[in-house]
C-alpha cells in the first residue's frame, strides 16, 4: 500500500516535472524568438500583457534586465538604485512613465534616457541627485512632466532643460541645498504650463521671462522680503500665483504689471503690514485674493484695499486678512474696514516734478514720489490721464509715481500734472516739459587710439605708422567723424611690429574731469614719447645703413611689439627693462636696442593733427603705461653690428 502511493507519487512528479519542463520550453521558444521581451523580470510584477511593470521596495540596487521592450509604464520606486547608465532603456521605445523616485540616484549618465521615444513622464523626486541632468533628456522628445523635486542639487545652470522644450509641467520643489539660479535656466521652456519652486530657499525672484505659457506658478516657502516692480516680467498667462511663507515685506506697485491674466493669488502667511495703491490695477481677472496671516496695519493705508476688495473680490471667504495693528482694530477684516475708523490726511508729494528742458530723442522722467498708498496720475499736455493701468508704449508710470519717457518727442512739450489721491483728498504738482530739436552735441562722443607701426617683409622699405580714432562703443553713439593717419617711414628689410593700444575698453566710462585731463596727458605722453622713439630709431638707422651699405650683413628677421603692461608686471622695473629687452613709455631709453635699424628717406610726418582732435573729443578711457618689448635679447645682439 505505502510502497504503491510511493510509486503514484513518484508517477505523479514525473508527469509534473515533465509537464513543467514542457511548459518552459514552449514559454522558451517564442520567448527566444522575441529574446526575452515578453518575460517578466523575477523581481518584478507585470500586468495588462507585461505593459505595467512594477518593481517597488525590491531592494533592487540597478535596473533590472530584461524589462519587457512594450512595457508603457515602469515603476522603479523604493528601491536603492544609486546610478543609471547610458542605454539602460535603450529598448522601451513605448514606455511612456518611468517612475524612479524614492531611489539614492546620484548620478544619471549622458544617454541614461536614449530610446524613451515615448516618454511623458519622468519621475526622479526624492534622489541624491546634486546636478539637473540636462545631458540625459535628449530625445525625450515627448516629455510633459519632469519630476525633480527633494534633490540636494546646487545650481539649475542656463538652459537646463533646453532640450526638453515639451516639457508642460515641471516640480523642482524642495531643493534645499539651491543656492543659484541661472538667468538662462529657464529657457527654451516656452510650453511649460506648471512650474513649483517652492521650499527652495530663494532669495531673489528668479528670471522667469522665458516661460511665456507658464499658468501656475508655486514659489512659496521662500525667502523674498521685497517683491520688486518686473519681478513676474512677461509672465502674461499666468493664472496661478502662490506666494506664501515668503516673509514678503514689501511689494512694489508694479509688482505684478505682467500678470494680467491671473485669476489667483495667494500672499497668504507673510509679513505684510500694506499694499501700495494701484497694485492690482493690472489685473482685471483677479477673483481670488488670499491675504490671511499677515500683520495687516488697518489705517489710512489699508482703506483703499478694503474698498477694493469689495468691489472686485466676489466673496470675502478667500481672503480673510485680518488686522493686526492698531490695537482697536486688531481682529477685524480688512474688507470691513472703512474711513469712518480714523482720521486720514490727504497725501504728501515728497518730490515734485521740476520744469525740464531737454532735446528731442532722450529719456525723460518727471518725478512725483508720494507715498505707496496714494494713487497717482499723470495728467498730459493735451488733457490724457496716465495712470498705473495704462500701457502708454513711450511713457509710463514708475512705481514711486515718477512718470518715465522712453524718448521724449517735441510734441511732448507741454505742462504735466502729478495728481496724487487716497481717500483723504488729493494733491496736484505741476511742471513744464520743454522739448527741444536734437542739436549737434559733440561731447557724446569719445575715442580711443591705436598706435601702430608696422613693417613686413613684403614691404621692407616702409614703416607704416597708423594712427586710428576708434570710437568707444559704450557711449552709444555714433561718431561725427574718424581720422586715420598714416606715416610711412623707410626703412631696411627689417619686419618688425610696434602696436599700442592706447586704451582697454574693457574698463569703465571714466568722465570725471580730473581723470580726462589725466588721461589726456597720458595720451599725449605716449605719443611723444613714441614719436621721439620713433624718431630716434630712424636716426639710427640712417646712420647705421650708411655703415651697413659696406657691410653686406644679413639681418635676422624680428617682431618688436609695444604691449600694454599688465596689472602684474612692475611698470617701469628696471630689471623687466634690462632683462626683458623692455622698455617703459614714456621714459624712453634702450633705444639703442634697435640700433640695426636703418635711416629713412622721408621723416616722420606727425601730424598735430591726429592729437588735436583727440583732444577736441572727451576721452573717456583711461590708457595705461605701455612696455616696448622686444622678444629675445639675443636676436636683437644677433642683428647688431
Ligand atoms: C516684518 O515686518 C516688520 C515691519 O513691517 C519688520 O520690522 C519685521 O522685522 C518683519 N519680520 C520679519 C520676520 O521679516
Ligand atoms: C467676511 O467673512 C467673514 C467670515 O467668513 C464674515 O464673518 C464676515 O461677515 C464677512 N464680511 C462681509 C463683509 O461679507
Ligand atoms: C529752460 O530754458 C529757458 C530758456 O532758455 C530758461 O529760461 C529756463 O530757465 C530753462 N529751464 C531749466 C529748468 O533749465
Ligand atoms: C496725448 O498725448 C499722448 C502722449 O503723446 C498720446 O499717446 C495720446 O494719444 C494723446 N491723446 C490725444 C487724445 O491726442
Ligand atoms: C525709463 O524708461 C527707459 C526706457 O524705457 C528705461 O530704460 C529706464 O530704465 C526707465 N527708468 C527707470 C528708472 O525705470
Ligand atoms: C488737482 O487736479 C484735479 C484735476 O485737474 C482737480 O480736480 C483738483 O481740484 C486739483 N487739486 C488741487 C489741490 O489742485
Ligand atoms: C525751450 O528750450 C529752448 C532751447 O533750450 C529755449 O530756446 C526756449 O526758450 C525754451 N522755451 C521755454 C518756454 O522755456
Ligand atoms: C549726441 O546725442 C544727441 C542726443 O541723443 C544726438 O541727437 C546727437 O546726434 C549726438 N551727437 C553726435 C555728434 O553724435
Ligand atoms: C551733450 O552730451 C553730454 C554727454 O552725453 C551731455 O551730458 C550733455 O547734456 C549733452 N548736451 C546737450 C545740450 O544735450
Amino acid at each position: 500500500m505505502n510502497f504503491l502511493w510511493l510509486v503514484t507519487v513518484h508517477h505523479t512528479w514525473k508527469a509534473v516535472l515533465f509537464s513543467v519542463i514542457y511548459l518552459m520550453v514552449q514559454m522558451w521558444i517564442p520567448c527566444e524568438a522575441f529574446s526575452g521581451q515578453q518575460n517578466c523580470p523575477s523581481v518584478c510584477s507585470c500586468s495588462n500583457q507585461f505593459s505595467k511593470v512594477v518593481c517597488t521596495r525590491r531592494g533592487l540596487s540597478e535596473v533590472p534586465q530584461g524589462i519587457p521592450s512594450n512595457t508603457r509604464y515602469l515603476n522603479l520606486m523604493e528601491n536603492n538604485i544609486h546610478m543609471i547608465q547610458a542605454d539602460t532603456f535603450r529598448h522601451l521605445h513605448h514606455l511612456e512613465v518611468l517612475q524612479l523616485g524614492r531611489n539614492i540616484i546620484r548620478q544619471i549618465e549622458v544617454g541614461a534616457f536614449n530610446g524613451l521615444a515615448s516618454l511623458n513622464t519622468l519621475e526622479l523626486f526624492d534622489n541624491r541627485l546634486t546636478v539637473i541632468p540636462s545631458g540625459a533628456f535628449e530625445y525625450l522628445s515627448k516629455l510633459r512632466e519632469l519630476w525633480l523635486r527633494n534633490n540636494p542639487i546646487e545650481s539649475i545652470p542656463s538652459y537646463a532643460f533646453n532640450r526638453v522644450p515639451s516639457l508642460m509641467r515641471l516640480d523642482l520643489g524642495e531643493l534645499k541645498k539651491l543656492e543659484y539660479i541661472s538667468e538662462g535656466a529657464f529657457e527654451g521652456l516656452y510650453n511649460l504650463k506648471y512650474l513649483n519652486l517652492g521650499m527652495c530657499n530663494i532669495r531673489d525672484m528668479p528670471n522667469l521671462t522665458p516661460l511665456i505659457g507658464l499658468e501656475e506658478l508655486e514659489i512659496s516657502g521662500n525667502n523674498f522680503p521685497e517683491i520688486k516692480p518686473g519681478s513676474f516680467y512677461g509672465l502674461r498667462a499666468l493664472k496661478k500665483l502662490w506666494i506664501m511663507n515668503s516673509q514678503i515685506n514689501t511689494i512694489e506697485r508694479n509688482a505684478f504689471d505682467d500678470l494680467t491674466s491671473l485669476v489667483e493669488l495667494n500672499l497668504a502667511h507673510n509679513n505684510l503690514s500694506s499694499l501700495p495703491h494701484e497694485l492690482f490695477a493690472h489685473l482685471r481677472y483677479l477673483v481670488e485674493l488670499h491675504l490671511h496671516h499677515n500683520p495687516w496695519d488697518c489705517d489710512c493705508d489699508v482703506l483703499w484695499l478694503a474698498s477694493w476688495l469689495r468691489e472686485y473680490i466676489p466673496t470675502n471667504s478667500t481672503c480673510c486678512g485680518r488686522c493686526h495693528s492698531p490695537p482697536h482694530m486688531k481682529g477685524k477684516y480688512v474688507v470691513e474696514v472703512d474711513h469712518s475708523s480714523f482720521q486720514c490726511s490727504a497725501p504728501f508729494i515728497m518730490d515734485a516734478p521740476r520744469d525740464l528742458n531737454i532735446s528731442e530723442g532722450r529719456v525723460a522722467e518727471l518725478k512725483c514720489r508720494t507715498s505707496a498708498m496714494s494713487s497717482v496720475r499723470w495728467l498730459l499736455p493735451n488733457g490724457t490721464v496716465l495712470s498705473h493701468a495704462s500701457n502708454h508704449p513711450r511713457i509710463t508710470i514708475l512705481n514711486d509715481g515718477t512718470l518715465n519717457f522712453s524718448h521724449v518727442l517735441l510734441t511732448d512739450t507741454g505742462v504735466y500734472t502729478c495728481m496724487v489721491t487716497n481717500v483723504a483728498g488729493n494733491s496736484n504738482a505741476s511742471a513744464y516739459l520743454n522739448v527741444s530739436t536734437a542739436e549737434l552735441n559733440t561731447s557724446n562722443y569719445s575715442f580711443f587710439t591705436t598706435v601702430t607701426v608696422e613693417t613686413t617683409d613684403m614691404a621692407p622699405e616702409d614703416i607704416s605708422m597708423i594712427i586710428k580714432p576708434v570710437p568707444t562703443t559704450s557711449t552709444g553713439y555714433q561718431p561725427a567723424y574718424t581720422t586715420t593717419t598714416t606715416v610711412l617711414v623707410q626703412t631696411t628689410k627689417m619686419p618688425k611690429q610696434v602696436a599700442v593700444p592706447t586704451s582697454d575698453a574693457g574698463d569703465k566710462m571714466q568722465t570725471s574731469l580730473d581723470e580726462v585731463m589725466k588721461t589726456t596727458k597720458i595720451i599725449i605722453g605716449c605719443f611723444v614719447a613714441v614719436t621721439l622713439l620713433a624718431a630716434a630709431m630712424l636716426i639710427v638707422f640712417y646712420k647705421l645703413r650708411k655703415r651697413h651699405q659696406q657691410r653686406s650683413t644679413v639681418a635676422a628677421a624680428r617682431t618688436v611689439e609695444i604691449i600694454q603692461v599688465d596689472e602684474d608686471i612692475p611698470s617701469g622695473s628696471p630689471t623687466g627693462v634690462s632683462g626683458e629687452g623692455a622698455v617703459v613709455l614714456p621714459t624712453i631709453h634702450d633705444h639703442m636696442n634697435f640700433n640695426t635699424y636703418k635711416p629713412a628717406h622721408h621723416g616722420a610726418h606727425w601730424t598735430a593733427n591726429s592729437i588735436g582732435n583727440s583732444l577736441h573729443s572727451t576721452i573717456t578711457t583711461i590708457s595705461e603705461p605701455y612696455i616696448i618689448q622686444t622678444h629675445t635679447k639675443e636676436k636683437v645682439q644677433e642683428t647688431q653690428i
